[in-house]
């Protein structure tokens, strides 16, 4: 049993939207935000609450099959998530906005009694968020005396405060985040490593995001801890750790199974998956509307919106004999990537039989800015948990769209999309491609440009060129590998009201200029979308830019509706038309993949 000695905050996080809210810069230059606090005259993108400290610390043991407990002794974690009533001066607001993280911490430290467990315990934690008085420790040292087995886990913050750091000597296993401490057995936990003094060299771990931030040190210190406790080597223990902190959200750190399953799958070649997936010759297809979008399909053509409608549709692709020519990889949504085919197979199975790889969109539809009609693409919440669950389920790459839509002042000045629909969308998507690589899938980032509107084809030049660098600039930022990444773009073409439209030539020389100044070379590949193009001018536009390679990446298409809405025409809800579907749907794929070999 392993007693938690320790406080339990309550974290609230606050993705502000820095551009509605009314920040006051005083002379200093320091932003200052009124926080006395009535949440709703707020504006943020998420709001998030989860209990921190030594909450934390607990649930990481319990996770890891530990039984342990916590000195706060109204506070309990068990299957249905945590519980405590938690005063509102003890929350701790991370607010994250453009300009970093802050805190907010209460003024009130709360002190931490040590109260002697009545039986006999197997490990003291002190944990980073204990605030002892000197007579808690005085209680402590007397407790470890007359229990000399019982051993003593120390984590300190501050090594100024003398009677903590008098319990050192008493101690078996430290945790710090100053190197300057004299004790063997330490281990030194930084923003982004893991040491243990004189035994290991720093172990760099990736945070998918900085809503981690301030659990970070207590998931990292009640890791190693159980780990050590369950018998694991200081290296693998580490490694352990580092899967808890990449892949834990907020309230959600991983299991023991989850963890060792993830530990030892870093050697899974998501490169490899990459290039297969751009493989010459073969394209994508984007079998993954969501619910809403087939359902506006189906009511476009009286189709009732049911599960037996939606699985013979998206079996007539799926089924189709010989796909596995035509496409490396296939794109689904949730309800297929759950489905059976009609022998009971999972569809991820059978595609993976047939050497497809298969893929999930991952996003949750768009969202609009307060007050503005742009929108950000949502879906990061709980991202970590359900790509994890994606990859038990077989799938092995991701995507994520995000939408910017062109529009003009009547005098033809550019109005949207503005440079923050841009930077959060982007910063949106590198959270999203570094959750899918610390994950084991490949992420296709998707930054549209939508085929709507009135604008020339240097319009679109000038946002696809923007969006691309500020894409770029993210990734580099989250750290991404772009060789385990592939691109989903729109091509460089007029907006669909503009007359007269883009020729495939201007299509072809426009889209392989931008591509070749914007992308960089590492990339895996590009796949294109078609964006509401007809088919066949899709296809053109597609044989238009391979005609300006060579290029240093491999390109191909990923389209959705290009290559099946003849299909859906052909089928409109009738199980009888099925093998005219799938011939209209073989004929899109013969001429696209004719472009690719020629
Ligand atoms: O996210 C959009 C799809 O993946 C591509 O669809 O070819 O119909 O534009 P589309």
């Amino acid at each position: 049993m392993i007693l938690i000695v320790g406080n339990v905050l309550k974290d609230v996080y606050l993705n502000l939207d820095t551009k509605n809210e009314p920040f006051e810069t005083d002379k200093n230059g320091t932003k200052w935000l009124d926080f006395s606090f009535n949440a709703s005259e707020h504006h943020f993108f998420n709001r998030h609450s989860s209990f921190g400290g030594a909450a934390v610390s607990l649930e990481v043991l319990q996770k890891l099959g530990l039984s342990a407990t916590i000195t706060d002794s109204d506070f309990s974690f068990d299957e249905g998530g945590p519980t405590k009533s938690t005063p509102a001066d003890s929350y701790r607001y991370i607010l994250i906005s453009d300009d970093g993280v802050s805190y907010l911490t209460p003024n009130k430290l709360q002190i931490t009694e040590f109260i002697a467990p009545n039986s006999s315990v197997d490990y003291i934690y002190i944990d980073r968020s204990a605030n002892l008085p000197k007579s808690a420790t005085d209680k402590l040292l007397n407790y470890l005396e007359n229990h000399p087995s019982t051993k003593l886990i120390l984590y300190i913050k501050d090594l100024k405060i003398e009677h903590v750091n008098t319990l050192k000597n008493h101690a078996s296993l430290i945790f710090s985040e100053v190197e300057s401490i004299d004790f063997e057995k330490t281990v030194y936990l930084t923003e982004n490593s893991l040491t243990f003094k004189n035994i290991t060299e720093p172990i760099t771990v990736d945070r998918i995001d900085k809503l981690t931030h301030l659990s970070f040190y207590s998931i990292a210190a009640a890791t190693i801890l159980g780990s050590f406790i369950l018998g694991k080597t200081i290296e693998k223990s580490l490694k352990i750790t580092r899967a808890n902190l990449e892949n834990s959200y907020l309230d959600s750190t991983l299991t023991l199974t989850e963890l060792q399953d993830i530990s030892s799958r870093e050697n899974d070649d998501l490169e490899l998956i990459a290039a297969s997936l751009v493989y010459s010759g073969k394209g994508i297809l984007a079998a993954d509307e969501s619910g809403g979008s087939i359902k506006k399909k189906f009511a476009e053509l009286n189709i009732p919106d049911t599960f037996e409608n939606r699985h013979s549709y998206r079996d007539i692709f799926l089924s189709t004999p010989d796909i596995e020519n035509y496409f490396s990889g296939i794109i689904l949504f949730d309800e297929t990537a759950r489905d059976h085919t009609d022998t009971g197979e999972t569809y991820v199975d059978y595609l993976t039989s047939r050497r497809i790889i298969p893929g999930i969109k991952v996003d949750q539809g768009l969202e609009k800015f307060k007050g503005s009609d742009e929108t950000y693409t949502k879906g990061l919440d709980n991202l970590p948990r359900r790509l994890r669950e994606y990859y038990e389920m077989g799938l092995r790459f991701a995507k994520w769209r995000a939408a910017f839509n062109i529009t003009l002042s009547e005098n033809g000045e550019i109005i949207t999309p503005s440079d923050n629909a841009i930077e959060e969308n982007c910063r949106i998507l590198a959270e999203y491609a570094r959750a899918c690589q610390s994950a084991g899938l490949v992420p296709i980032v998707e930054p549209e440009v939508v085929y709507q509107g009135n604008y020339n084809i240097d319009t679109c030049a000038k946002i696809t060129a923007k969006v691309l660098d500020t894409l770029f600039k993210e990734l580099e930022n989250f750290g991404i590998n772009l060789r385990a990444c592939i691109l989903k773009c729109n091509m460089i073409l007029a907006g669909k009201d503009y007359l007269p439209s883009s020729t495939p030539e201007e299509v072809g020389q426009k889209t392989a200029e931008i591509l070749k100044d914007h992308v960089p070379e590492d990339l895996a590949g590009i796949v294109f979308l078609s964006g509401g193009q007809t088919p066949e001018q899709a296809t053109d536009n597609l044989a238009a830019v391979l005609k300006n390679g060579p290029f240093p990446w491999p390109i191909t298409f990923s389209f959705a509706r290009a290559i099946q809405d003849p299909a859906l025409f052909s089928w409109s809800g009738d199980n009888n038309n099925i093998e005219k579907a799938r011939q209209a749907f073989l004929d899109r794929l013969i001429a696209n993949k004719t472009v690719l070999e020629d």
